[in-house]
């Protein structure tokens, strides 16, 4: 498993990384763990993202108004919100090479003597089945001599990367559903799932097998200092999330739009965790933006209104392309809620790395207006003209991830195939399948050679689209087989060519990126099908 889905994430990362989606943030000295920069195709990218999102939230419903909070506030509000007291996970270093590890993440992996194993399999089985189209046929020969932490040392290695000396043999028979793990003479079986039980007493460092401290509380939350002087009383943080923002603004709005309950405020903007362990990406990063809703209602209502946010945000990630067999929308058990939420359930996508969330529904009761209520003294009630009622709203809050959001776009989008070149012969090619509202270019236009007047014909169609809003590519370079193929890899749903037709007809040829399939349409309608086929 570990090869095939790694193998697919490189090619996704590398792609990225050479058409200019996603660079690492600072690269030239070195990148800084947990930052990640966005590059011409990848901003592109990630404003469609946030802009479907608003459009669809904030600018064609009547009931959501939208806003922009400062990210540094004052520091009362993560008091407040319990922030300061409990945004906290725990964490352990190692005292050799002093790497950092999140103690109720730590990922270990059982090895059982391998006469164990026939009663684990079943079971093992059943977790294979959930990760759907990946292979588990791998067996791992390990040299590690006798020593049982290097040989876990070497077994996480091999599942994280490529680093460990490990050989891989294809299993030949049957449904491989194991991994075998060889130390001197002993065969160990692996249960391939990582357990995240956190850390136990023998425990030792994955990277060079030393001891851990004890565990410790560490506070998730960036600090620094607003103002010359540097002490405890000029302490302020960068937001963890962009909710609480919406929640000190509850009443500005409501006093300014003069909105009636059901109504909610929507917000996108950057948030800030020092996570311990930044991983997958831009999966789990120290500096991402957030798309936020927080929806106020009754409180006899907020079951209705949390089914329907629960409905409709699993609804907009299929529209916008994310097949549903890999998306599903999971309700949180009672243990897993938070202390203030009465219910919870994850949009979650099955990423190459392994099934995670997307974003979470919640019905956060009046729990966070009650507390800014309290601690800012300033009144959060909310009077019902109808029923004569003076109550605390409750919150149904959809809070999804953009830079998550992107990910999973550019992880579905992503798809090998094969095309036919200028002479007909399948090539292979990299495509990616972007919904049309999201794609970073929607329309390319190519003149087929550079001379005969079409590279004039060309610039006016391209000046033509970028006039009507739509994003436009212009390539007269190379053969047009090798430009259709760029514009594969970036996503372009279509490309316009104009060719020596074109000079007696006023056509031009539309390729279409998924289907290939080539038409002709007059040159003076291309803005009209682009229009048409994008938005
Ligand atoms: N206001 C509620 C809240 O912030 P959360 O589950 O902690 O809830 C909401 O975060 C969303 O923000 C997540 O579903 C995820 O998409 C995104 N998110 C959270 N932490 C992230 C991180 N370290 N890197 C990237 N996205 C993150």
């Amino acid at each position: 498993m570990a090869d095939k889905t790694n193998d697919l994430m490189e090619k996704i990362v590398a792609l990225c990384k050479r058409r200019g989606f996603i660079f690492p943030s600072s690269e030239i000295y070195g990148g800084i763990n947990g930052f990640w920069d966005y590059g011409p195709l990848g901003v592109e990218l990630k404003r469609n993202v946030k802009h479907a999102w608003w459009e669809d939230i904030v600018r064609r419903r009547e009931d959501i108004l939208g806003l922009d909070c400062a990210i540094i506030m004052n520091p009362k509000v993560w008091q407040a919100s319990g922030h300061v007291a409990g945004f906290n996970d725990p964490m352990v270093d190692c005292k050799a090479c002093k790497a950092r590890f999140r103690a109720d993440q730590f990922e270990r992996y059982h090895l059982l003597a391998a006469d164990e194993v026939p009663d684990q399999v079943p079971s093992v089985h059943e977790q294979w089945q959930r990760f759907k189209g990946v292979e588990p046929t791998a067996r791992f020969v390990a040299e590690t001599g006798n020593d049982t932490a290097a040989l876990q040392i070497l077994v996480r290695r091999t599942l994280d990367s490529k680093r460990a000396k490990v050989r891989t043999v294809p299993c030949a028979d049957g449904p491989a559903i194991e991994l075998f793990v060889q130390d001197g003479n002993k065969s160990y079986y692996m249960n391939p799932t990582p357990v995240e039980e956190g850390l136990a007493a023998d425990d030792r460092c994955p990277n060079c097998g030393g001891e851990f401290t004890e565990a410790r509380k560490f506070n998730l939350m960036f600090d620094t200092h607003a103002g010359a002087i540097k002490d405890d009383a000029n302490r302020v943080y960068l937001r963890p999330e962009t909710a609480q923002g919406i929640f000190v603004n509850y009443k500005n709005v409501l006093d300014t739009s003069r909105m009636k309950l059901p109504f909610g405020i929507a917000q996108i903007g950057k948030a800030f965790r020092n996570e311990i362990n930044p991983r997958n990406y831009t999966f789990r990063s120290r500096e991402f933006e957030q798309m936020e809703i927080e929806f106020f209602c009754r409180p006899d209502q907020a079951d209705r209104w949390y089914e329907t946010w629960r409905e409709t945000r699993y609804q907009w990630y299929v529209d916008h392309g994310l097949t549903s067999s890999k998306l599903r929308l999971r309700d949180h058990e009672k243990d897993e809620l938070a202390h203030y939420a009465k219910a919870c359930a994850d949009v979650e996508y099955e990423f190459p790395f392994g099934i995670s969330e997307l974003e979470g529904i919640a019905n956060r009761t009046d729990f966070d207006l009650t507390q800014h209520q309290e601690h800012s003294g300033r009144d959060m009630t909310y009077f019902d003209d109808e029923t004569k009622e003076r109550f605390i709203p409750y919150v149904i809050e959809p809070s999804g991830g953009v830079d998550r959001a992107t990910l999973a776009f550019l992880c579905e989008a992503y798809c090998e195939d094969e095309a036919p070149d200028e002479k007909g012969t399948p090539r292979k090619r990299t495509v990616m399948k972007f919904h049309p509202r999201l794609a970073p270019i929607k329309v390319a236009v190519f003149p087929l050679v550079k001379k005969e007047g079409m590279p004039e014909i060309a610039q006016k169609i391209y000046q033509d689209i970028l006039a009507a809003g739509l994003s436009c590519f212009y390539d007269e370079k190379g053969a047009v087989g090798r430009r259709y193929r760029r514009q594969d890899e970036a996503g372009t749903p279509f490309c316009v060519t104009v060719d020596g037709q074109t000079l007696e007809d006023q056509t031009v040829t539309i390729r279409d990126r998924d289907s290939l399939t080539q038409h002709r349409i007059a040159a003076e309608k291309v803005v009209e099908y682009a229009r048409e086929k994008i938005i």
